[in-house]
């Protein structure tokens, strides 16, 4: 990423969300330009919160942090997964609390508002559902024209959901939103299952957090304890996927895709079994992908190299 380049992160904060938003801290010639929050882990409040916290102890009290919507465009809020993210959503750690409060607007505010002062420059990246992009696309339709691109984790093209048997949480979470997000006119990169389940954090890693002498890194360490814990069941031992962290640094360069088509997708927001399920056109795949026209939606379905010890590596450094 160019220095002159900006992101928003929106997020539902959330362990790996914390995770995601150290590497973006961590991350040369990356300006967080803000940061919203929506009803995932957590709901959007909680989340603001810890999101709060975690930018005080990191020192960037500069970085203003909206709330975004506590529930879906269609439907209830499920709640919260105290199994996995623990009660506050941060595996239990407990983060001074910042006297400082969130923005004067709401996370889809804020995104119009920044991509509008900076036509063209602004990236988006959702660690989260998607209500609060696509919110902001009901408030300015012009947004695709806006942003320079979008990249978002969720979904799963050739692999099994973590919801249902096809659904991953994040489209799962507000299908309506993802399928609008899914199919307006932006360049969207889409970091699924696929890929952020095939990279881990292993137990050595959580011990370098925790032998760190840098407290955002400290903390990291402790809220993985419990998100180890939840991964158990999935790999039989103890580490975690790197869902969050794995879509920030494909945001930002850090990390660079394999396989990695430009792909029609689209969302099922449907009532029936597959909804929340992100149907990806792969039948190019025998063919190397040829171009599909009017396909914008790159889907990310490898990363070479030692992905995790190039998220530690940043995180550490923050
Ligand atoms: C996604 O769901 C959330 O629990 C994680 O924070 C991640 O964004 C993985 O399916
Ligand atoms: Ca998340």
């Amino acid at each position: 990423m160019r220095p002159t380049e900006l992101l928003y992160l929106d997020c539902d904060t959330g362990i790996d969300d914390a995770m995601a938003l150290a590497y973006l801290l961590a991350s040369p010639g990356v300006t967080l330009a803000g940061v919203g929050t929506v009803s995932g882990n957590v709901d959007s409040a909680q989340a603001a919160r810890n999101t709060l916290d975690l930018l005080e102890l990191a020192g960037r009290t500069d970085i203003p942090v909206a709330v975004g919507a506590a529930v879906p465009l269609a439907g209830a809020y499920r709640g919260a997964v105290p199994h996995i993210h623990g009660t506050n959503g941060l595996g239990g750690a407990e983060l001074a609390r910042t006297e400082r409060e969130t923005a004067d607007e709401t996370a889809a505010e804020m995104i119009v508002r920044l991509a509008r002062a900076h036509p063209g420059r602004l990236r988006l990246l959702a660690t989260g559902p998607l209500t609060n992009l696509a919110t902001a696309l009901r408030l300015e339709p012009g947004l695709p024209a806006l942003v320079a691109d979008v990249t978002v984790m969720g979904g799963a093209a050739r692999v099994s959901g973590n919801v249902t048997p096809v659904a991953e949480a994040n489209i799962h979470g507000d299908p309506e939103a993802a399928a609008a997000v899914l199919a307006a006119p932006w360049d969207l990169t889409l970091v699924p299952l696929d890929v952020t389940l095939t990279h881990t954090l292993e137990e050595d890693h959580r011990q370098g957090l925790l032998d760190s002498e840098r407290p955002v890194a400290r903390a990291l360490g402790e809220m993985l304890d419990l998100y180890y814990g939840f991964y158990t069941d999935t790999y039989g031992r103890r580490c975690c996927a790197a869902h969050d962290p794995l879509a920030a640094a494909v945001a930002v360069g850090g990390i660079t895709p394999a396989l990695a088509p430009t792909v029609h997708v689209t969302v099922d927001a449907t009532d029936g079994p597959g909804r929340g399920q992100t149907i990806c056109d792969l039948r190019g795949v025998h063919r190397g992908f040829p171009a599909q026209p009017g396909a914008r939606c790159r889907v990310v379905l490898s990363a070479e190299g030692d992905v995790a010890g190039h998220l530690m590596e940043r995180i550490s450094a923050l």
